[in-house]
């Protein structure tokens, strides 16, 4: 048998209505080419079948300035090519202000989720983030904001980023509706999130899952030495080109397909910026991993054998 979404799987997210394709994008390094440029990246991503199309307030601040760049570019395609807003699940984020570098208070939240809006020139936020937990902030408080902006018609559904198992669930007994997803760091590299129980918290409350770095920031495309752990990075990276030997796909194909695999079904979000490559995750579909195959990787990430 092979683990694994296809292409017309659809995820949910939550209870809110949503749901999105197996592969999602991300905009992170979007910043720093004109709207031209953005447009040929977003539209590779929706060739590929991505449609959960990740921002964040954040994306482009670098050394005091930048905060917002990303999410206005896109608000520079969208206002060139409004045809393409339909065709996406459009994610943001908030919560990390740079000079706090945390703030969740209500007042702080409404105001960057408005600022959001005006940049990105649409009405409504599909699944709005909160980016990483702010520990001053009461679960309840940010529920009530969650609250409020979805009766303002502001967002459609919420979730929340680099949050521990015990913090989703705290906020998510907060919130109506549940959380519709959490996006935290999972790769084949990057582990974590199979041992420290947000995968199953996220399966047990239905969240949606959306994994974010799944090549390890480029750790797994690049050779072992450049990223730091090259005995284990480059254990990962042979028991990934041994299966992208077989089924004839690129290594960063394997990785999004391990990914995939879980059953929490984590969503992808592809890094890439450079259109070939975006489009090459679609080969992430022609791998049929085996239960085997899946082991032997997370093995060599884990650096030691299972129990
Ligand atoms: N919530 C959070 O705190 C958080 C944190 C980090 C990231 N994220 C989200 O996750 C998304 C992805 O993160 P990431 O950029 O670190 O993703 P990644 O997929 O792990 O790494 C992407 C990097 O790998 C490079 N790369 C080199 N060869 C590649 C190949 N063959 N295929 C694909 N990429 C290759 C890319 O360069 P090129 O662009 O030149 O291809 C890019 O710099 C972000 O955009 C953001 O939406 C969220």
């Amino acid at each position: 048998m092979t683990l694994g979404p296809t292409p017309d799987t659809r995820i949910a997210l939550g209870r809110s209505g949503l749901s999105v394709a197996p592969l999602g994008w991300g905009m992170w390094h979007l910043a720093g080419t004109d709207a031209a440029g953005a447009r040929l990246r977003v539209e590779a991503a929706l060739e590929t079948g991505c449609q959960l199309f990740d921002t964040a307030d954040v994306y482009g601040y670098r050394r005091g300035s930048g905060f917002g760049d990303a999410e206005a570019l896109l608000g520079a395609v969208l206002r060139d090519a409004p045809q393409l807003r339909e065709r996406m699940v459009l994610a943001t984020k908030a919560g990390i202000d740079p000079r706090v570098p945390y703030d969740s208070s209500p007042a702080y939240l409404v105001a960057a989720c408005e600022a959001s809006l005006r940049r990105l020139g649409v009405e409504r936020i599909d699944l709005w983030q909160i980016h990483r937990p702010d520990l001053l902030a009461h679960p309840a408080e940010v529920a009530a904001v969650f609250e409020r902006l979805q009766a303002a018609g502001k967002i459609r559904a919420a979730g929340v980023s680099n949050y521990s198992a015990a913090q989703f669930e705290a906020l998510a007994r907060h919130v109506g509706p549940g959380l519709a997803s959490v996006q935290n760091e999972f790769s084949a590299l990057v582990i974590g999130g199979l041992e420290d129980g947000t995968l199953d918290a996220a399966m047990g409350y239905g969240a949606g899952v959306l994994a974010w770095s799944p090549l390890a920031q480029g750790r797994l495309v690049r050779t072992p030495e450049e990223g730091g752990e090259p005995a284990r990075t480059a254990a990962v990276i042979a028991a990934l080109d041994t299966i992208a030997a077989r089924a004839g796909v690129s290594r960063s194909a394997v990785a999004y397909a391990w990914v995939m695999a879980h059953p929490a079904r984590p969503v992808p979000l592809i890094g890439s910026q450079n259109p070939a490559r975006i489009r090459e995750a679609a080969q992430a579909f022609a791998v049929h991993m085996t239960r085997e195959e899946w082991y032997r990787i997370l093995v060599a990430a884990r650096g030691r054998p299972l129990p």
